[in-house]
């Protein structure tokens, strides 16, 4: 089974080719365009963002096949550039990764891009160190030993995580450039053609340029120029050390977005002309930091190109290409921003995690089959980041497993079976194109008038509309497929008979329920409205002034800000210590920082809820008992219950069955996540 439309190459067949020079160019002729920058020519205006995708090399510090068929699966499109994630320059015996300092890096850094090279892509390192960022017992350097987190920064002078974070002394900050040049010569010997200076995201130089995480008095702190001089000084540097041979840019913020004590755009704009002087070839304008209120990974919560407004501001400033990132995931957006000259090219991140082939499929005009990403970034940036594990994706369950998942089409066409999909929700949804693209003869049967499930109503959340543009895909996908979609079908024992399928995959998903222990509750209200959060959503059914969620994770939480939009103060009451957990947690940092501006009042650790007479809300917390005056709704979004009942049956009938999304869990960690909901029916699905 070959993952999404599968006539592309895969990764153990780097013979076929659906992205190299002379593919059919599509009406976006101006993205296909080749552009000069410094030495490199290159041959059209998409870059693939530096993005590392989990551990990078093995026990012997070797670069992993997985993490070459991470780049090559990419790389066989053919943007016009691609960059590995961020790569330690400055020596550290403890620090882990792809280390440019470090002469055994060499061979398989060399087989990484012996192996890119192969398709007709410009291939970069980025350089860089941390800074203040991280934890555990590496040492940092930073400009004056604060962490990089916005929040801690603020509270404190000195670091107060446990870091091991000290300030750079003057004297050895030249030594610190010169692993920066060193680092791009160890890049230019494997065989780069390009490297990119990492100035942004709170790492090291942006520390520098930032005034809350740079408080030195010397020739490095104060002003605009010495905060950047760090960074001027290492793009000569660099520029010493390899230009003429490879290119080389910088990626920096172009606003910290975090107000008096942060890097501005209009430093930048001061900056640019400098940094074009001192030798760099291309300018790509970022954001973010740990703890600002707009992150550098920017979840659904921000618009299309959210970051944009940084290289315009750049760009007529400097005669060197200049390059915007930041939720641009849209060809005709991509293809606009060239077309009008606002950047020079585009530069993208996710868009490539969620459909490894989107500049092929952009190239040939086939923009409705690129898998498009959520911003909803449980997958990349939790799993990842903030977890330290693999990168995974919500909408593609290959991502970090391109060398061991090859989907091939059609495969089961020898021998297909009548597979039965129960359920049009995300698993079921994902289950059907999955053993449609084998080759098997699929039917799906929905007891709505609806395909999407409970992502319908995940969409209508505020602000979270962009969930549903996942379902206009996976319909074109079964289409293709030639999946038979059957609507308003309640699927019985008598239909599975008749249908004489071979196998059954029951993807009915779950129901709200209320907790054995709050059944009370129900029994004491007099004229509360009691509400459970699916019907709540699905009619639009609040009218009153004053609700009570009871369970604050992922659903509950997001309906506070549902209820908060039509006027409602909203008290949430969670029996855990965090809100929202299921959400990934950039999600979260929007969300909550959307709730502070709302009435919404979070109570955690809750551990009773009671309904007096007269309607009298009490909740139990460790600190004791609180009255919640004046409530009129009461909202249940806590647990819920797998609605396998159709299992039972087709196991009678001794049919071939398999379960799979919330009918499958509804209960651990990660239930009814997309994130799980797609891998867990994908990779049933490809076993058929
Ligand atoms: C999994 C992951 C890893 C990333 N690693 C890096 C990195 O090593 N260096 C970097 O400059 N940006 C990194 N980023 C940020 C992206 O390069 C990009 O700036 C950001 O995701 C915004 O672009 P997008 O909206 O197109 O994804 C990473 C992003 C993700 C999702
Ligand atoms: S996990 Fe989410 S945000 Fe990240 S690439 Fe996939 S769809 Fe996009």
């Amino acid at each position: 089974m070959k993952d999404a439309e599968g006539s592309g190459p895969t990764a153990r067949d780097p013979g076929t080719n659906s992205g190299l020079k002379g593919g059919k160019m599509s009406q976006l002729s101006k993205l296909f365009e080749p552009l000069q920058i410094g030495p490199m020519t290159v041959p059209n205006r998409i870059m693939m963002s530096a993005m590392s995708a989990g551990p990078k090399v093995d026990e012997k510090l070797e670069i992993t096949d997985q993490i070459i068929a991470y780049y090559v699966e990419r790389a066989r499109t053919a943007p016009g550039m691609m960059a590995i994630g961020a790569t330690a320059v400055v020596p550290n015996p403890l620090r882990r990764g792809i280390r440019l300092f470090d002469e055994e890096i060499l061979p398989s850094l060399t087989r990484l891009v012996e192996a890119v090279h192969r398709y007709d892509t410009r291939f970069g390192a980025q350089l860089f160190n941390p800074g203040g960022t991280g934890g555990g017992p590496i040492e940092l350097i930073s400009p004056s030993g604060i962490s990089s987190n916005v929040r801690d920064a603020r509270e404190s002078e000195r670091s107060p995580r446990k870091q091991n974070n000290r300030p750079l002394s003057i004297e050895e900050i030249p030594g610190v450039v010169g692993h920066y040049a060193n680092g791009a010569r160890m890049a230019a010997r494997a065989g780069f053609d390009f490297v990119e200076i990492h100035a942004g995201h709170g790492y090291l130089i942006s520390n520098f340029m930032t005034p809350l995480f740079n408080r030195r008095t010397d020739r490095y702190g104060g002003s605009i120029l010495n905060r950047a001089r760090l960074l001027l000084e290492i793009v000569e540097a660099v520029k010493g050390a390899v230009g003429g041979r490879l290119a080389v840019g910088v990626k920096f913020n172009g606003d910290d977005f975090i107000g008096k004590d942060g890097w501005t755009l209009a430093e930048t704009r001061q900056l640019a002309p400098m940094l074009e002087a001192a030798g760099a070839d291309y300018l790509t304008l970022t954001a973010g930091l740990v703890g600002s209120p707009r992150l550098t990974i920017p979840p659904l919560y921000e618009p299309h190109g959210c970051y944009l407004e940084l290289a315009e501001a750049v760009k007529p400033l400097v005669k060197i290409p200049v390059a915007a990132v930041g939720r641009i995931k849209s060809p005709q957006m991509a293809h606009d921003l060239v077309a009008q000259k606002k950047v020079d090219f585009v530069v993208l991140g996710r868009a490539f995690i969620a459909d490894p082939e989107f500049v092929a499929k952009t190239r040939a005009g086939q923009l409705d089959d690129i898998r498009p990403c959520l911003g909803e970034c449980r997958g990349c940036a939790d799993e990842h980041i903030q977890r330290g594990g693999l990168t995974t994706c919500v909408v593609n369950p290959r991502m970090s497993r391109e060398l061991d998942l090859i989907d091939v089409e059609g495969v089961a066409k020898s021998a297909p079976k009548h597979v039965l999909v129960v359920g049009g929700g995300l698993a079921g949804l994902e289950a059907a194109r999955c053993a449609a693209f084998s080759g098997h003869r699929v039917t799906l049967c929905e007891r709505g008038e609806r395909l999407g499930g409970q992502l319908l109503l995940a969409a209508k959340m505020p602000a979270r509309s962009e969930l549903a543009d996942i379902l206009p895909w996976y319909i074109r996908q079964l289409n293709k497929y030639g999946v038979e979609v059957r609507l308003s079908v309640e699927v019985n024992r008598a239909l599975i008979e008749q249908m004489k399928v071979d196998t059954v995959i029951v993807a009915t998903g779950s129901l709200p329920e209320v907790p054995q222990h709050l059944i009370n509750i129900v029994m004491n209200v007099a004229n509360i409205k009691v509400l459970m959060l699916d019907d709540m959503i699905r009619d639009d059914s609040f009218t009153g002034a004053k609700a009570l969620v009871i369970g604050g994770n992922q659903n509950g939480i997001l309906a506070c800000d549902w209820l908060a939009e039509r006027g409602a103060e909203v008290w949430v009451a969670e029996a855990h210590g965090h809100f929202g957990e299921k959400l990934a947690g950039h999600d979260r940092w929007y969300l909550l920082n959307r709730l502070a501006k709302k009435p919404v009042h979070r109570i955690k650790n809750v551990r009773g809820i009671e309904v007096g007479g007269n309607d009298d809300v009490w909740l139990v917390t460790d600190e004791g008992t609180q009255n919640l005056p004046g409530i009129d709704t009461i909202v249940f979004a806590s647990d819920r219950r797998a609605d396998r009942g159709l299992a039972e049956v087709t196991e009678k009938l001794s049919l071939d069955t398999y379960v799979v999304g919330d009918a499958h869990d509804a209960e651990s960690e990660s239930a009814s996540t997309i994130l799980a909901t797609i891998q867990q029916a994908y990779d049933v699905a490809r076993r058929i």
